[in-house]
């Protein structure tokens, strides 16, 4: 969370440049932006947050920087997502001391004790990035040299912490520091960027980039780095491609409607139809490992946790045993699994810090850490033995969408290439592949039905409570469409299992309840139908999710999906989740809240 943006180069548009950095990283929090750049000799700093104005963007921060042709080649910008105090220009960051300017990334959690080393009432702001830079500036006054100051205050740090410095007595450097957190550095033709995540990198040709590690300070200048070199490498071009919204008024809504290609970009290349098996190249090293792999445990947050979910019920649907788990839940709770088990983690950025305390955890224990990730070279990619990369492509809306069916897909291949390597048939694997190619499609039908789902969310927009319900495998879909509603639209949204309704939810059922039910033609239909009329029976309103050509009566309103041939039901969620990402995107639209800047939110959730 928080995006950190830095420039030292030889061009003197580097306000510009930073300013374009922060708002290519507006999806780690926007909550406030801030820029302090050098010019001259002089350091000027400009910041915005939500008490100044409600809804601000990166226009309104620029608008504050009265010369408009204002020379400077060094700087450091940031987008915060609130830890330690208010949304406020107060707390915003670049925070200063003396000739010395701060943004922060990460969560302070020994602030209390820290505040205590310095003079507490000279502090203008509630956050800990004030309290780092007042520490680094007080040791910097006593010893004279900032990197060893820098150096002392990370190890008095405890928690995940990312910091840039820029000093008004170094006039041609900048400071970086990591621990626990990631920040990368790129040179580029016209300088060094110094990024919280690669797509800040946009629209630089990146000749070198390199992760700060962790424990690691970074004293960057105008063409290069100094840091106890390691191995630099070559950044992934393709990842870097620029990205616009094509066009859609909504990063959400651009990823929504890419889901087919991006699908079959998951695909592509993976499938072999006559072995009816899955090409895995980034676990097929450890092919031999896996297959003695007793219990498989899935570990995410959020929608990552929903694949989680539907990949327990896949494994176990083919005989492998698996489990699912909230990562920020995982350590507190005692798990018990054997040296014989491997896990896997669901990540879409890869930097997530529950999952990533996991990560570190199952290493000291030893098991198989595998990654089901979508950015390359990600933390949770680098730290993992293994794995597989989801291909979604950039997902810049905050509300996950093209990441989760492409976690879906990748689940499927690799639940092929594991039931292969124990009990599952070559038909039975060219079956599923064979109704798996199939699936992209479908969801471009799905995706044109986008005006209907539009004036259902237009007559829904009054209720302000729903269930999102289905069973088996359906159940995971209800889960993504609950959370995707309450996330975008603030509307209260809960998920069951359809069949736990009669055991208590059903008593808030009334005829101004609506509940939202996936109930396609699969194995529990009929069971599903029974609790449906249960709530109809209640006087409650239901949307029903269902397979083409069902007319289903009972429900208030349908939404039809193509249909699946019924063996390969587990397929179903990869499609039954689009119509309900819909609805929740045009919801968002009728109650007027900007889909990709959910409050409260970022899209990167790098605080434990
Ligand atoms: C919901 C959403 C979040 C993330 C969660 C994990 O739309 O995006 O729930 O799924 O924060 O993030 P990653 O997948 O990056 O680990």
């Amino acid at each position: 969370m928080c995006g950190i943006f830095g420039y030292n180069g030889i061009e003197p548009d580097g306000v510009k440049k930073i300013l374009e950095g922060i708002h290519r990283l507006e999806h780690r929090g926007y909550d406030s932006m801030g820029i302090a750049f050098l010019t001259g000799d002089k350091v000027e700093c400009f910041k915005v947050a939500e008490d100044e104005k409600v809804g601000f963007d990166i226009k309104d921060l620029a608008k504050k920087i009265p010369n408009k042709k204002v020379i400077c080649n060094i700087g450091i910008g940031h987008t915060r997502w609130a830890t330690y105090g208010g949304k406020t220009v107060k707390n915003a960051h670049p925070h200063f001391s003396n000739g010395l300017f701060i943004v922060h990334n990460g969560n302070v959690e020994n602030f209390e004790a820290l505040k205590k080393e310095i003079d507490a009432h000279t502090l203008y702001s509630e956050t800990d990035s004030e309290v780092i830079v007042k520490l680094i500036d007080k040791i910097f006054q006593d010893t004279g040299d900032l990197v060893k100051s820098i150096e002392k205050v990370m190890k008095m740090l405890v928690g995940a912490n990312v910091i840039l410095i820029m000093s008004k007595d170094h006039p041609g450097q900048l400071f970086a520091a990591n621990k626990g957190g990631t920040i990368l550095l790129g040179k580029s033709d016209s300088g060094v960027i110094i990024a919280s995540d690669p797509s800040a990198f946009e629209g630089y040709h990146i000749i070198k980039k390199r992760n700060l590690e962790t424990n690691e300070v970074a004293v960057i200048h105008s063409d290069f780095w100094d840091i106890i070199a390691k191995e630099v490498v070559t950044i992934e071009e393709d990842y870097l491609q620029d990205i616009d919204k094509n066009g859609c008024d909504f990063y959400m809504e651009k990823e929504i409607f890419e889901q087919g290609a991006v699908l079959r970009g998951t695909m592509s290349g993976r499938l072999i139809l006559d072995k009816g098996n899955a090409r895995l190249g980034g676990i097929n090293e450890i092919a031999r490992e896996l297959r003695n792999v007793e219990t498989f445990h899935f570990v995410g947050c959020g929608t990552a946790y929903n694949a989680c979910s539907y990949a327990t019920l896949l494994f176990n649907r083919f005989g492998i045993s698996a489990r699912a788990w909230i990562a920020s839940e995982f350590c507190y709770s005692h798990p018990v699994f054997g040296p014989n088990d491997a896990f896997f983690f669901i990540s879409q950025s890869g930097e997530t810090a529950d999952t990533i305390e996991v990560v570190e955890e199952i290493q000291i224990k030893g098991n198989i850490c595998l990654g089901i990730v979508n950015v390359p070279d990600s933390r949770i990619a680098r730290l993992t033995d293994a794995g597989v990369y989801i291909r979604a492509g950039k997902e810049k809306g905050v509300a996950s969408t093209k990441a989760f069916t492409a976690q879906l897909v990748t689940i499927v291949l690799l639940a092929i290439y594991l039931a292969r390597q124990r009990k599952m048939t070559i038909d039975t694997g060219m079956g599923i592949i064979e109704e798996l190619i199939l699936i992209p499609e479908k969801i471009e039908k799905v995706l044109k039905q986008k005006n209907s789902i539009k004036r259902l969310a237009e007559k829904y927009k009054e209720f302000k409570n729903y269930y999102f319900l289905g069973r088996y495998f359906n159940s995971v879909v209800a889960q993504e469409g609950s959370l995707k509603l309450k996330e975008i639209s603030y509307m209260h949204a809960e998920s069951y299992p359809l069949g736990e309704m009669k055991h208590g939810p059903l008593a808030l059922i009334d005829p101004s309840f609506c509940s939202v039910v996936i109930i396609p033609n699969d194995s529990v239909h009929s069971k599903g139908v029974v609790n449906v009329r249960e709530i109809k029976g209640r006087d409650g309103v239901v949307i029903a999710i269902v397979a083409e050509g069902n007319s289903f009566e009972l429900a208030d309103d349908i939404i039809e999906i193509p249909e699946i041939k019924p063996r390969y039901e587990y397929l179903y969620p990869i499609i039954a989740t689009i119509p309900l990402q819909l609805f929740s995107y045009y919801m968002a639209l009728e109650l007027n809240c900007n889909p990709d800047k959910p409050r409260n939110l970022a899209k990167t959730v790098t605080v434990g």
